[in-house]
This record gives C-alpha cells, structure tokens and sequence, in this order.
C-alpha cells in the first residue's frame, strides 16, 4: 500500500502519510469504526462517524500525518506558534510553519529529537525502541512575555540541530510555557545536555542527518 493515501467519504476527503505517523494510536483508539486497526487492505472509512467528530480528531493527529479537504472547511494554524518537548519523544509543533523552505500542508507535526528516527526530521517512534529517555521537563525562563503571531520557519542543518527563526513558545511535557522566542536552536541528535538546546554534542556523537 502507497504511503500516501485518501479516502473519499461524502463530505471530506482523508489523507494519511504513513511516514509521518508516529504511531501514538489516536485515532484507532478514538475513532475505532474510522480508523480500523490492523486492517489488511483500506483502513479508513470517512462516512462511519459524525463528519465533526472525524474533523476534530484529524485536527488533534499530533504528527500530521491525517488532514483532510472539506469543502466549506479548512485547518487553521493556531494564532501563536508552539513546541512542546514530549517525555521521551518528540518535539510537537502546532505553527504557522515552512520546513527547508516549504510551506506545510499541516499545522502540525512531531519531529525528532532523538536522533534515532529513520524519517529525519520527522518522529517514527523510534525513540522507544532506542529507549530514548528525556523528561521534558524545562526550567521557564520568560514565561510571561508576550506572545506573537507570525511565520515560524524551521531549517534542519545537517548534521546538526533544528534552527527556529520566527515567533514561537516552547512547552515543557506538562504543557507549561518554559520560553517565549523569536530563535532557537533544538538538538535533534538526543545526546545534548542542555535539552532542547543543541549544545554541540551531535559533533562528538557524529550525527549524520541531512
Ligand atoms: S500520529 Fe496521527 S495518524 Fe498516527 S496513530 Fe497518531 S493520531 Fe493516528
Ligand atoms: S543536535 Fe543534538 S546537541 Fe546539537
């Protein structure tokens, strides 16, 4: 089966990126009828819930991986633009983002921060088969400062950390603000001492990602 797929109902279209997907379960757990688990052929069935109900799931598919095309709908990005840093996992953007340049077709995604994902950039649960430990938990630093809106772009430097320039939060994993920034740069080897902060350690390690 392709990795990209759609599945037309009668008044959205599906779309599922299966690279994308970092596999949490959301949707067959929420959506059971929907999202049919294990399924050996098509998998998504649009019509069996309430359109609104399928909507607000696929707006909560933390990785993008599911969107959707409704006509009298579209997805909006969120005013500010966040990244949390999960336990043990990824970084979790809800934006008005470009990766590399392009514009998303999703406000969101989950990215590595790991190193171990073979989707680089993105989060394919790899994190938990490498046993990757961190507790997301972040001292705040200017929690109180004021939030903006406006593009957020993320650049991967290869072999090295995310870049983020433009406005954005970062969330610790309980979901407190930790930092309100304009740049920042994010390890994504899952070996610096200073997380998220890259802190130049990808080099001792090697890391090699474009
Ligand atoms: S990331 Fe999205 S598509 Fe993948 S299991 Fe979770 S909710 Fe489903
Ligand atoms: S990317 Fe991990 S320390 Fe720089």
């Amino acid at each position: 089966m392709s990795k990209k797929q759609q599945y037309k109902g009668k008044e959205i279209v599906v779309h599922f990126d299966a690279e994308r997907c970092m596999h949490a379960g959301l949707c067959v757990r929420t959506l059971p009828k929907v999202f049919e688990s294990n399924a050996e052929g098509p998998w998504i069935h649009p019509d069996a819930a309430d359109v609104d109900a399928l909507v607000a799931l696929i707006e909560s598919c933390p990785s993008g991986a599911l969107r959707y095309d409704k006509e009298s709908q579209r997805e909006q990005a969120p005013q500010y633009n966040s990244v949390t840093v999960e336990k043990d996992g990824p970084l979790t953007i809800h934006a008005n983002f470009t990766l590399n340049g392009v514009k998303a077709d999703s406000p969101r995604a989950t990215l590595c921060r790991c190193g171990a994902s073979k989707n680089q950039p993105y989060c394919d649960d790899s994190h938990s088969e490498a046993g990757f430990s961190d507790a997301g938990e972040l001292v705040a630093s200017n929690p109180d400062d004021p939030q903006e809106s406006g593009l957020l772009e993320i650049k991967t430097l290869k072999n090295g950390p995310l870049y983020l320039l433009g406005p954005h939060t970062i969330y610790d994993a309980s979901g407190a603000v930790a930092r309100v920034c304009k740049k920042s740069a994010l390890c994504r080897c899952g070996a610096t001492q200073m997380s998220p902060n890259c802190d130049a350690s990808h080099a001792s390690i090697d890391f090699k990602a474009d």
